[in-house]
């Protein structure tokens, strides 16, 4: 949420900081900005809008070698170009860019107004540039006057700032919202997110929280907030350039969905261990005796992460038979939740940075329970919290509607599920058959891809409904849920899920013509129990579309979409990928902003 991007070094800084912004804008596309030091001070552009918005009016001369940007999801105060970031102070001496949460802002505010300081805009990031203004009265160096102003606030940040009387350094400090420096040649980068630096360099050094970080055109130093040098050892990203880049897609959203046969692969690859039937998973930090000790599972994520643990309490609940439940992290984290030792506490995040999962792993550990991690990006916040996990090895994933992290998530899932089966009851025959069932994933993803055309097509004659119904049972219902949110993210339409058993509880009052129904049906025990939904809806004159692996008696279902047959536990992961292409397909058919949905942001960094 909100993306920073910081230069220095011999080139000019802003058309670098403008293609950084540009890679980030995936995290907050409200409003961007860029300063840059400059002789005789420093110059500022900024502006509610697009990344390319703002590129429109960046000057030609807007030189200076040193730089920061910002591309802004708003919290404090509405998306406008007075709102935008940098934030200046009175003199213009000092620029300053923020991702995060000031909660005594308002405090400090007050204060400083009181003081004689004139605020150019309603945000919480103001207030810290002129604190570190007024700190610079007694503190010569920009390191010591950011340190002695962050001191003064309370809440969470990543923050990068310029002084135009010491331009030849750019100061950046982490509390919960993440900072990595690019270490490049004779140039130096900081941005919150690795995207905005492959371009120039593969060699990066992550910040911790609560650490603060001098970045000059020939290095770095790293300190605390007391001020004591802490050692860095530099980390080489393995993300490729092109992972970045639409490579010939009309959108990241389909170019991850077609992404997911070979995420998938990734996510399996060392991991299937046929000789025991089971899974090879060396970061759960777990040996057996421990995995058997758990006598529960509780896993946490918001947004699809939180669905695709749904899938994951359904795969450990059938394969390993031990109790286990997913909740929202969000939920979580402020309902003083009674931590177990017995329980097994797995948080999912692709970003790893989600701060309402980040805040239910640390209060989980404070009270000493055992936390694992499903998470995509390596070395992210959450992963380095976790006592030991998973990484999916998904790739970025930049479209903010999540797709091939969702389908990794489900699949490493799986793993853990077969890795607690068999030390628990599943047979090795068992294990041998969802092993198999694994190893069949990636073709037959690849099998439903080969159907966009159909999909579209029926995507396209479902789009113009005011709202859709999700439906599925057991194993389908997870899905269903996933389902409708990938909808209502990317097209707007309404949609709803429900447990197709619930139907007729309440929400069959709403079926009608003009209320189609997804109905996800698997070959499994239930497929009678789900055909009999199906039969009550078109009794109701609503649409059906039918996702599942055998044709229907078309009194049942108007459309329908077969998909291949896998194992019955490993099924859910497949009918959610038809799911993906009707979503997007339906926001191309409203001509949605597929990548960038109104009001989103890929990573949420604030509470
Ligand atoms: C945001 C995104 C969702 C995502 C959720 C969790 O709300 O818009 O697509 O599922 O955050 O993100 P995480 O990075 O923790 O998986």
């Amino acid at each position: 949420m909100c993306g920073i991007v910081a230069y220095i070094g011999s080139k000019d800084a802003a058309p670098i900081l403008l293609e950084g912004l540009a890679r980030l804008e995936y995290r907050g596309y409200d409003s961007a900005g860029v300063a840059v030091a400059a002789k005789g001070g420093l110059k500022m552009v900024k502006k509610k809008g697009r990344v390319a918005d703002l590129a429109a009016v960046v000057p030609a001369r807007f030189k200076g070698t040193a730089g920061i940007g910002h591309t802004r999801w708003a919290t404090h105060g509405e998306p406008s170009d007075a709102n935008s970031h940098p934030h200046l102070d009175g003199a213009q001496r000092f620029a300053v860019v923020h991702n995060g949460i000031i909660e005594n802002a308002d405090q400090l505010r007050a204060k400083l107004e009181a003081d004689g300081v004139v605020f150019a805009s309603e945000t919480d990031t103001e207030v810290l540039v002129h604190l570190i203004a007024a700190e610079a009265k007694t503190e010569t160096e920009l390191e010591d006057a950011v340190r002695a102003a962050l001191s003064r606030i309370v809440g969470t940040y990543g923050i990068a700032v310029l002084d135009a009387e010491q331009p030849d350094r750019i100061v950046v400090a982490r509390n919960g919202s993440p900072i990595v420096l690019g270490i490049g040649e004779k140039e130096m980068f900081a941005a919150s997110d690795v995207a905005a630096l492959v371009r120039y360099t593969r060699q990066v050094v992550h910040l911790d929280d609560g650490e603060l970080a001098t970045v000059r055109a020939d290095g770095f130093q790293t300190f605390t907030q007391d001020a004591r040098a802490t050692a860095k050892k530099p980390s080489t990203v393995d993300w490729e350039e092109a992972s970045y880049d639409t490579a010939g897609h009309a959108h990241f959203l389909i170019k991850e969905i077609h992404e997911q046969p070979a995420a998938v692969e990734r996510t399996l690859s060392g991991r299937v261990d046929e000789r025991f039937a089971t899974a090879h998973l060396g970061g759960l930090n777990l040996d057996a005796r421990e995995a058997r000790a758990f006598r529960r599972v509780k896993i946490l994520g918001c947004g699809s992460a939180y669905y695709s643990g749904e899938l994951g309490a359904q795969l450990i609940e059938e394969l390993a038979r031990i109790p286990a439940h997913a909740e929202p992290a969000s939920e979580f984290r402020y309902r003083n939740p009674v931590i177990e030792a017995d329980t097994l506490y797995i948080a999912v995040s692709q970003s790893g940075e989600t701060y309402d999962t980040l805040a239910a792993v640390q209060e989980i550990k404070r009270k000493g329970g055992r936390v694992l991690g499903v998470v995509n990006t390596v070395g992210s916040a959450i992963a380095r919290e976790c006592d030991g996990g998973v990484y999916l090895h998904a790739g970025p994933e930049i479209s903010v509607a999540s797709t091939k992290a969702f389908t990794s998530t489900a699949v490493a899932f799986a793993l853990i599920a077969l890795h607690f089966g068999r030390v628990h009851d599943l047979s090795p025959a068992d294990g041998h058959r969802i092993c198999a069932g694994l190893k069949a994933l990636p073709g037959q993803i690849r099998e439903i891809l080969a159907q966009e055309k159909e999909i579209a097509e029926l995507a396209a004659a479902y789009a113009h409904n005011a709202g859709m119904m999700f439906v599925g049972r057991v194993r389908g219902w997870p899905v269903a849920r996933e389902g409708a949110q990938k909808l209502k993210e990317v097209s707007y339409v309404h949609a709803e899920a429900y447990p197709a058993s619930e139907l007729k509880h309440g929400p069959l009052a709403l079926i009608g013509p003009e209320l189609p129904t997804v109905a996800l049906v698997p070959d499994d025990e239930l497929v009678e129990k789900n055909l009999t939904t199906m039969g009550e809806i078109r009794a109701r004159h609503g649409r059906v579309l039918m996702v599942g692996h055998t044709a229907p008696d078309p009194k049942f279902a108007e459309d329908t979409i077969l998909i291949p047959k896998n194992e019955p536990e490993l099924d859910p992961i497949l009918l959610g990928i038809p799911l993906q292409l009707l979503a997007y397909y339906a926001a191309v058919a409203l001509e949605r902003d597929v990548d960038k949905p109104r009001n989103l942001a890929k990573s949420v960094t604030v509470e």
